[in-house]
């Protein structure tokens, strides 16, 4: 094991004393602290609308930068391609939101999904869901005309909001989509295409007083799609109750405060994007940056140095991107005023802990949660000394385990499943309309499985070993095989696929595809490239495969099953295993 990192925090932090947290906490306490039972019961009150009866009312929700954002060489005054958000700002927006989307006769308990690059509709639209009860569904805008469709369809969606840069990707599938009965555009109030609505026309007609729903703990919030080792990818329904998972966990492990500048690099279309960029820093009455650009390691500093970001939350690969970038351009900024990094995702190399250490002069802390879990889960906290490579112990309130196949706990040091004892407020409640495989997430008596491999050391530490089944983690985004597989299919060169992740020192994994061609195609450069194309458009484009490989067959059992286990074997020179079920 790497040395332990005791590093002194500029800061005290909100949790002293890990031992003693534990002991001492009690759900119904947190509860008691966000005031659950006096009032009316709805997370945008206590995110948003509470804070606008107090002096918060004029404080900066939201600071948002464009993706035109700051060139770095030219004026200061040029550069900007941004706008602040008060609390109050964003409570009215919000509410004349949701009175735009009543009239388009959307009730509570009906799907409102979102797709739209991280522009300030985004956030107002997710808020303006929550206010009238609806349910919500981010989208990652990188999505195309298939993922979107999967999605719409199988939440029965009523309303879509989406931007005119976007549209085009819903017009491809809207008719097969019978419950889709409007699609919002913003940033088109003229041009409209045949069906849609737009948003800057109907929410200036809209009122700014909206009556906001009660809601009931165990009413659904919102839905993300995640995906699994087999099947179309599972939409992961939470619920209201989750903000006191929201709240606690933000407070506790990514520390934030009033006087704090926090900026979480993720899109609200994965489920930290959601939780840790939208709801938990706002029921902590924090301001917030977001960036609708994509990743670039100069504007990123620029941006933590103009806003005097605090707290930031990202993922190993843009920190592995930012390492790549050299030392050089670190130094054209300020970024003192930093004195929090967190990391999420996939595993956080001890590499890049030290290059933190080296750079910023802090400790980046890792966390380790799910969609699944709607919070974060096993973690770092600023009052505990850093085992490099270690995801940190259970947050308080929760237990994690590692266990066998029959629910038995492992001694540490022994490699096993990671469990949770079901229980915390976050945890999913549902999968959408699939009752089958959300029990699949309990079959060991007593324990949701988390579905990695793990193991705890003497000190209660969790070490993050890898996943158990075949689902890839590609720069933080989770993407199931057979998603890509299927879409792989529909290229016309494409007879049969074998999709695999593969492990890469700069992304975690890549996506690596064996492809069997129909009869009348031959490799090349250009098919390989017109097939990853196919992909980028059809999926997304964090899901094409970076690797082709053609093949003759792909192994399979004698069920038909595609073997992916004994392709990475292959592809990593590892043993093959047992192949007693391999089709002749
Ligand atoms: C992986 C993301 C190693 C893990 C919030 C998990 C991690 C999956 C870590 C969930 C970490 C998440 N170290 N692996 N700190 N955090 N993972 O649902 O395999 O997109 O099961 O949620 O990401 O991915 P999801």
């Amino acid at each position: 094991m790497e040395k332990e990192i005791h590093k002194e925090n500029r800061f005290i932090p909100h949790l002293a004393d890990y031992k003693k947290t534990c002991h001492g906490f009690r759900w119904e306490a947190v509860g008691k602290e966000l005031a659950l039972d006096s009032g009316k019961l709805n997370i945008a009150i206590k995110a948003i609308d509470q804070h606008t009866g107090s002096w918060r009312k004029n404080k900066v929700a939201l600071y948002w930068e464009g993706a035109r954002g700051r060139g770095s060489n030219q004026p200061e005054a040029d550069m900007r391609s941004g706008r602040n958000f008060t609390f109050a700002e964003l409570s009215t927006e919000s509410n004349r939101i949701g009175n735009m989307l009543l009239n388009l006769g959307v009730r509570r308990g009906d799907r409102v999904f979102v797709f739209l690059p991280r522009i300030p509709e985004l956030y107002t639209s997710i808020i303006a869901i929550a206010k009238i009860g609806a349910v919500a569904g981010p989208m990652f805008s990188a999505f195309g005309p298939e993922a979107i469709r999967d999605r719409l369809l199988d939440s029965g969606a009523r309303v879509l909001i989406t931007h005119a840069s976007l549209r085009e990707r819903i017009h491809q599938v809207w008719d097969e989509l019978p419950e889709l009965k409007h699609v919002v555009v913003v940033g088109d109030r003229d041009r409209l295409w045949k069906g849609e609505v737009s948003f800057e026309r109907e929410v200036e007609k809209s009122s700014r007083e909206l009556e906001v729903e009660d809601m009931d703990l165990e009413d659904p919030l919102y839905i993300l799609y995640t995906s699994g080792t087999t099947g179309k990818p599972k939409g992961v329904v939470h619920v209201c109750h989750d903000m006191v998972s929201h709240y606690i966990t933000t407070k506790l492990v990514l520390d934030l405060r009033e006087e704090d500048v926090y900026w979480c690099t993720a899109d609200p279309g994965w489920v930290t994007g959601t939780v840790y960029g939208i709801w938990g820093p706002w029921l902590n009455g924090c301001s917030q940056v977001t960036f609708e650009g994509r990743f670039d390691a100069e504007h990123w500093y620029s941006i933590i140095e103009h806003y005097g970001v605090t707290v930031w939350y990202t993922a190993p690969t843009a920190l592995r991107m930012l390492m790549k970038a050299g030392p050089e351009v670190v130094k054209k900024y300020n970024l003192k005023g930093l004195r929090y990094i967190l990391s999420v995702g996939e595993p956080l190399n001890p590499e890049v802990i030290r290059w933190g250490l080296e750079v910023f002069g802090l400790c980046i802390h890792d966390t380790w949660w799910q969609t699944e879990t709607g919070a974060i889960m096993i973690a770092n906290y600023p009052s505990m000394p850093v085992r490099p490579g270690s995801m940190g112990k259970p947050f308080p309130g929760t237990e994690a385990a590692i266990i066998d196949n029959k629910g038995n706990k492992l001694p540490p040091g022994t490699r096993g499943i990671l469990a949770l004892k079901p229980g915390w407020p976050s945890m999913m409640r549902a999968l959408w309309g699939d009752e089958k495989r959300y029990k699949e997430y309990f079959t060991i008596p007593g324990w949701y499985t988390t579905g990695d491999t793990a193991y705890m050391d003497n000190e209660g530490y969790f070490w993050f070993i890898g996943r158990a089944d075949d689902v890839i983690m590609t720069a933080g985004h989770r993407v199931g095989p057979f998603e890509v597989e299927s879409a792989l299919v529909e290229h016309r060169a494409v007879a049969e696929s074998g999709v695999i992740g593969k492990p890469d020192p700069e992304r975690g994994e890549i996506i690596k595809a064996f492809i069997v061609l129909r009869h009348g195609f031959k490799p090349s450069k250009e098919l390989e490239e017109d097939i990853k194309e196919f992909i980028k458009h059809r999926l997304s484009a964090h899901a094409y495969p970076r690797e082709i490989q053609f093949m003759d067959g792909i192994p399979k059992t004698r069920s038909g099953k595609i073997m992916r286990r004994l392709l990475k074997a292959r592809e990593l020179g590892l043993p093959e295993g047992d192949l007693s079920t391999l089709e002749d």
